[in-house]
C-alpha cells in the first residue's frame, strides 16, 4: 500500500513540471453564477467551482489541487460512475481526456457559448464540452459532442450531457414522480452514500413514472425563499437518466443525460454524437428563485413562441369522447363563441373509415375524415368556426397505429415490434418506427397535408398515448441498440421540418396526459397537457409540481367535470395556467354561465400577468390544507393571487398570506375578482394597502370553507 502511495505522489510531482497549461481557468458565467474549470498539471480538465458569482475570477493558483474531473472517463483510473465510456475499434476499453483548447463567443449581449475541446492522448477520440450561459436568466445549458477518427466505428456506452460536482455536508434531492393521472408528485430525501438514479426507459416519451426534473439542495433542505440548490432538467423526449453518486469523501457527482440503458451507440469515424442539453440553474435563495430563472429562460429561449400569447379554448374530449357528428360539433362552436373563448379543439375520433375511430381500438393511423361523422370534412368545420369568429384546432396522434387500421395493413414493417414475439399493446396501439425516413415523411405529410388543405387550421394537439415495449426496428437491422436514441432524433427531424414550414402554428404536446413534457420537445410546442386528471384538488398538486420547472403559459389546464367541486373552484384552478374548458357548456345554469364568461374576460384581461409574471408560491399544499400563490408583473404594477382551500381540520387556522414580489414603497388596490354571482367576497371593493403592509403583515385570503377559492387582483395606484 505504502509503495503505491509513493508512486502516485511521484507521478504527480513529475506532471507539475510537464505542464505549461496549468494556469488556464475557464469560467462559464451568468450574472449571478460562476462555473469554473481549470486545466490541471496533468493536462486534464477539472471543475473547481460552481456557485454564486465571484467578484473577481480568482488567480488559477487559488485552486491548487483540483480533484473533480470535468468529464470523467472510464477504463483507466476512475473508480466511480463515468460520464463517458467508449470501446475503441480494436477492443481497447479505455479513454483519457486531456485539455486541447477552448473558445468563448458571445452570440449577443445575453448569451455566451463556451466550447472546451478534450482529446485522448492515445486514440483519435475527441470530446467537446459545450456550454451556453444565459446571463440575465442565470441559466446554463451543457451538452457534449463526441467524435473520432479511428479506422472503424467505436462503441459509445455512456455519453452524459453533463457532470457536475458538489461538496457539501448534506445533499437533499427533490424528485417528481407519478403515473397516468397522478403526475408530478413531489418527494424530498437526503442522498446517502452510493448511487441514486432517476430515470425512464419508456422510449417514446420522457416520463410517466419519473419526470426529468429535479432540485438538489445543498447543506440543508431548501425552502421557497431560502437555501442553496440547483434545479436541473434534460431537453430530451426519450429515456433520461440523472445519477447522483455520493462517494467516500462525501463528494457528490451528478451525471445527467440520455439513459444509457440498452443504448450503446456505434459511432462511425468522422461522425459526431451530440447529446441533448442539460439545463440548470443555481439559486442561493431557494426554489422560488430557481424556478423564476427557469421560467424566464423558457419564455425567452426554451419553448416555442414563449413571448407570444396563447389561445383559450373549448375542447370536446370529455363532453363527447368519440361520439359526435357535425351537428354536435357545430353546437360546440356556438358554445366556444358564447363563452368568449378563442378556439375550438376537436379531439380524437374524427378520422378513419374502413376501421372507424369510434373507440380506441381501431382506426389510429388512418387520417382521413370519417364520412359518417363528418360528411363535409374538416374543411366544413373550419369554415363554420370562421363564421363564428373562432379558431379551429384538431387532435392528432401521428406516431402511433392501431393494428386494426389500413395503415397497419399496408405497412406492417413501419411498426416497432419484435419479429419473434406476440405484439404487445398499450391502449390497443403500437408505435410507428420514426427512425425509418418513410415513416418520418408519412408523419410530416400528414400535418403538412392538413395545413395545406385547411389553411384556417389554427392549432394541433399532438398526442402520444403509449411507451415502447417489445422494441425492435426492422429498419435498424443489426443496430437495435440505437433505437431509443434514433427514435427521438427521428421525431425531432419531423418537427424541425414542420417548424421550418410552419414556424408559428400553436401545438399542444400531449402524452396520455402529461407524460412527455421536456425542454427538447418544448422547442417545437407552445404548451403541454399536464395530466388527464382534471379533478381540481388533484390538479392543484399537479400544477404546483409543474410550476417549478415550466412557466404558466405552457401548462394547459381545462375546466372539466372531473371532481364534484363548484364551477368556480374548477375555473379558478384552471386559471393559474393556460386556461381552457372541456365541459358541457349547455348544462351550465345561468349563474354558472355568467360566472364562466366573466372569468374568461378576466383571464384575457390578466393573462399577461399570469403568463409573464414572476411566480411566488406563498403557501404550499404539501404543508397546509390550502395553496396560495401569486404572479407579479415584471414592472410590479399588477399582481394576481390565487388561494384554494382544499380542506379544513377541526381547529385549524389559516394565517395571513404574506405577499411577495411587490414594491414595498407603492400603494396597491386589492380587490377580489371571479366572484360567483350572489356570493360573499373577502374584498368586494377596492381596498388600499402599501406593498410593505402586504408583504409583511399580509392578507387574509383563504376561506375556511373546504373546496372554495379566491382570486385577488392587486393593482399599483
Ligand atoms: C389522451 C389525452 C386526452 C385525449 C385522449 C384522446 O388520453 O391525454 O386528452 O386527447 O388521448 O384519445
Amino acid at each position: 500500500m505504502k509503495k503505491i502511495y509513493t508512486a502516485i505522489l511521484l507521478s504527480a510531482a513529475l506532471f507539475t513540471f510537464v505542464s505549461g497549461q496549468s494556469d488556464i481557468l475557464i469560467p462559464v458565467s451568468t450574472h449571478n453564477t460562476d462555473l469554473i474549470f481549470k486545466v490541471g498539471n496533468d493536462h486534464r480538465l477539472y471543475q473547481v467551482y460552481y456557485g454564486p458569482k465571484l467578484l473577481q475570477t480568482p488567480d488559477s493558483k487559488r485552486f491548487p489541487r483540483p480533484v473533480h474531473l470535468a468529464y470523467v472517463t472510464s477504463g483507466t483510473d476512475n473508480l466511480f460512475e463515468p460520464a463517458v465510456r467508449i470501446t475503441h475499434n480494436d477492443g481497447n476499453p479505455s479513454l483519457e481526456l486531456n485539455y486541447v483548447s477552448h473558445q468563448t463567443e458571445k452570440t449577443d449581449e445575453n448569451v455566451t457559448n463556451t466550447h472546451i475541446r478534450l482529446k485522448d492522448p492515445q486514440h483519435p477520440v475527441e470530446v467537446i464540452l459545450h456550454f451556453k450561459a444565459f446571463a440575465r436568466e442565470n441559466v446554463m445549458e451543457q451538452w457534449v459532442e463526441i467524435v473520432h477518427q479511428e479506422k472503424k466505428p467505436v462503441t459509445v456506452y455512456n455519453y452524459a450531457s453533463s457532470l457536475l460536482h458538489f461538496d457539501a455536508p448534506k445533499y437533499w434531492l427533490t424528485q417528481f414522480h407519478g403515473d397516468w393521472a397522478e403526475e408530478m408528485k413531489m418527494q424530498e430525501n437526503e442522498l446517502t452514500s452510493g448511487i441514486k438514479i432517476l430515470d425512464s426507459k419508456l422510449g417514446a416519451r420522457a416520463h410517466m413514472y419519473q419526470t426529468p426534473v429535479f432540485f438538489l439542495s445543498l447543506n440543508e433542505k431548501s425552502g421557497e425563499n431560502s437555501g442553496e440548490l440547483i434545479a436541473g432538467t434534460l431537453g430530451w423526449s426519450g429515456n433520461f437518466r440523472f445519477l447522483f453518486e455520493v462517494d467516500e469523501k462525501n463528494s457528490l457527482r451528478v451525471i445527467s443525460g440520455i439513459n444509457p440503458f440498452a443504448s450503446e451507440y456505434l459511432l462511425q469515424p468522422g461522425k459526431s454524437f451530440v447529446t441533448p442539453p442539460f439545463i440548470f440553474t443555481y439559486s442561493a435563495q431557494g426554489k422560488g428563485y430557481a424556478s423564476r430563472n427557469l421560467h424566464r429562460w423558457a419564455m425567452n429561449y426554451g419553448i416555442m413562441d414563449g413571448k407570444e400569447s396563447r389561445l383559450t379554448l373549448l375542447n370536446n374530449w370529455e363532453t363527447t369522447y368519440f361520439d359526435f357528428n357535425e351537428e354536435k360539433l357545430t353546437a360546440l362552436l356556438d358554445d366556444t363563441k358564447k363563452m368568449g373563448l378563442d378556439l375550438f379543439l376537436l379531439d380524437d375520433g374524427w378520422f378513419a373509415n374502413k376501421y372507424p375511430r369510434n373507440n380506441d381500438r381501431a382506426g389510429l393511423g388512418d387520417w382521413q375524415e370519417n364520412k359518417t361523422k363528418l360528411p363535409n370534412g374538416v374543411g366544413f368545420l373550419v369554415k363554420e368556426a370562421e363564421k363564428r369568429a373562432v379558431k379551429f384546432g384538431i387532435w392528432i396522434e401521428p406516431e402511433m397505429v392501431n393494428p386494426k387500421s389500413e395503415l397497419y395493413e399496408t405497412h406492417p414493417d413501419w411498426v416497432l415490434k419484435l419479429p419473434n414475439r406476440p405484439e404487445h399493446y398499450f391502449r390497443n396501439q403500437l408505435v410507428l418506427d420514426l427512425i425509418n425516413p418513410e415513416v418520418q415523411d408519412f408523419v410530416y405529410n400528414l400535418v403538412d397535408g392538413m395545413l395545406t388543405r385547411f389553411p384556417g387550421l389554427a392549432f394541433f394537439k399532438w398526442d402520444c398515448n403509449r411507451m415502447m415495449t417489445n422494441t425492435y426496428s426492422v429498419y435498424l437491422k443489426d443496430r437495435q441498440s440505437h433505437v431509443y436514441v434514433d427514435y427521438v432524433n427521428g421525431l425531432y427531424r419531423v418537427l424541425d421540418r414542420l417548424r421550418q414550414k410552419y414556424p408559428h402554428v400553436p401545438m399542444m404536446l400531449c402524452s396520455g396526459g402529461g407524460g412527455r413534457v421536456d425542454y427538447g420537445a418544448m422547442r417545437y410546442f407552445t404548451e403541454f397537457w399536464a395530466s388527464d386528471d382534471t379533478d381540481p384538488v388533484e390538479r392543484i398538486y399537479i400544477q404546483w409540481g409543474y410550476s417549478y420547472f415550466f412557466p404558466a403559459l405552457s401548462v394547459c389546464n381545462h375546466v372539466t367535470s372531473w371532481g364534484k367541486q363548484s364551477v368556480k373552484f374548477r375555473t379558478d384552478v384552471a386559471m393559474m395556467g393556460k386556461m381552457g374548458f372541456d365541459i358541457q357548456v349547455n348544462e351550465f345554469n345561468e349563474k354558472e354561465l355568467a360566472f364562466c364568461q366573466e372569468a374568461v374576460k378576466n383571464y384575457k384581461r390578466l393573462s399577461e400577468v399570469i403568463w409573464r409574471g414572476d411566480l411566488y408560491r406563498l403557501v404550499s399544499p404539501y404543508e397546509e390544507n390550502r395553496a396560495v400563490l401569486m404572479y407579479v408583473s415584471p414592472g410590479k404594477d399588477k399582481a394576481l393571487l390565487f388561494s384554494y382551500t382544499m380542506n379544513i381540520r377541526y381547529g385549524e387556522n389559516f394565517n395571513n398570506a404574506r405577499l411577495q414580489g411587490l414594491d414595498a414603497t407603492r400603494t396597491y388596490a386589492v380587490q377580489e375578482i371571479n366572484q360567483f354571482p350572489g356570493t360573499m367576497s373577502l374584498y368586494p371593493t377596492k381596498r388600499l394597502y402599501t406593498g410593505d403592509y402586504l408583504m409583511n403583515v399580509g392578507l387574509n385570503v383563504t376561506s375556511f370553507q373546504p373546496l372554495t377559492s379566491s382570486v385577488i387582483e392587486i393593482t399599483a395606484e
